[in-house]
């Protein structure tokens, strides 16, 4: 996507300097900075930091993280080496299903190659990975713009209201977004929209990623708190809702950011439509019940003890708690999928459950 003029990505391989560059989304809006991940350190320490974040993202980190690991073997027996900061790189974070998933890919394609062909195999899997997710993403938009189209429609052309969790954006998805891409599709098509941007609490991905990213697009959008959905959608004022996900069973279960389970709760009581935008990649094949197998992040509690904000040009954390309050800071939850109207994929809609999604992904199958 654009921002001011300059096409711009979350990640992109530095062909000049032979390095994996990515913008640092933790000061973000702020300001924009771009950094070089050289070590398999530094991309462990991106994704566990949330410098890099959204699952497609992660997905595209971790296979650069592969490469990465490829360029810096030294000496010893490089398979042990390697099989070993793969494994590192796999288990950075637990909840986005697309690491494993990309790691596993890049894994693959080398696992009969000639140690002399594996760094320029990783760094070409890690480029086609990262493609082909900018791609799933534009697709998702193509199919996902129809709902809004269908809304504005019924509504004669008034404003369609539509409500959002968390950054589901292009800068949790290499481009485009998953929930954002239906958006920007419906407003370079001229439909008139706006979206209610839930805040996201503890680290405000909404507040400062999804808000300025569609600012940056043009698209009006007002921040709200993240407990403000239930009441906006008794009052009308929600048209749809369109989250993005970290991992979905093949059963229609929905891991996504901590929150989403209630904005579900209420648009089913408000008979609002709840679609989950996904690229394939973030579909589980394996597991079948949401809630008892997804492995769901426990994150540092000073996450929540502390609010992060810009001042005088630099970050800076401020209590709000008592100092010794404990927190719990679990950072996703899981929407079942009776509570989902449908995905919007890489190859079009489905409803969420078993039959629906293997429909359309047969050749994934569940296993
Ligand atoms: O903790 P984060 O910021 O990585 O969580 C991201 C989300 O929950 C997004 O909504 C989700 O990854 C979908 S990204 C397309």
């Amino acid at each position: 996507m654009k921002v001011d003029g300059k096409d711009l990505r979350p990640i992109f391989f530095d062909n000049e300097k032979n390095e994996v560059c990515v913008i640092d989304q933790r000061i973000l809006p702020h300001k924009l900075v771009i950094e070089e991940l050289k070590t398999v350190d530094d991309i462990i320490k991106a994704i566990k930091d949330m410098y890099v974040r959204g699952a497609p993202l992660i997905g595209a980190t971790g296979a650069y993280g592969i490469y990465v690991a490829a360029k810096n073997y030294k000496e010893g027996d490089f398979k042990d080496y390697f099989l070993k900061e793969c494994e590192r790189v796999r288990l950075s974070r637990p909840t986005a299903v697309n690491l494993e998933w990309a790691v596993d890919r890049v894994l693959e394609k080398v696992k009969a190659a000639d140690y002399k062909d594996v760094v320029a195999l990783t760094l070409a899997e890690a480029k086609e990975i990262t493609e082909e997710e900018a791609e799933n993403c534009r697709k998702i938009g193509e199919y996902g713009v129809s709902l809004i189209e269908e809304i504005s429609k019924k509504k004669r052309g008034e404003t369609v209201n539509i409500l959002t969790h968390c950054n589901a954006g292009w800068l949790a998805c290499v481009d485009y977004g998953t929930a954002t891409a239906p958006m920007y599709a419906a407003y370079d098509k001229g439909i008139d929209i706006h979206v209610w941007v839930d805040e996201t609490r503890p680290l405000n991905q909404g507040a400062r990623l999804t808000a300025w990213e569609l600012g940056k697009h043009g698209i009006k959008h007002t921040v709200i708190t993240d407990n403000a959905g239930g009441h906006i959608m008794q009052h009308g004022m929600v048209d749809i809702v369109i989250t993005g996900t970290d991992r979905t069973t093949y059963t229609g279960d929905v891991a996504n950011k901590i929150g989403t389970y209630l904005k579900a709760l209420a648009a089913k009581d408000n008979d609002v439509p709840f679609y989950v935008a996904l690229p394939s990649s973030t579909f589980d094949w394996k597991l079948r019940d949401g809630v008892k197998e997804i492995p769901i992040e426990d994150r540092d509690p000073n996450e929540i003890k502390y609010v992060t904000g810009f001042s005088e040009g630099k970050m800076h954390d401020v209590l709000i708690t008592p100092e010794k309050s404990e927190a719990g800071n679990f950072a996703f939850d899981v929407t079942p999928a009776r509570l989902v109207t449908g995905f919007i994929t890489e190859r079009g809609m489905c409803d969420a459950n078993e039959d629906s999604v293997i429909k359309l992904f047969p050749d994934k199958g569940k296993l």
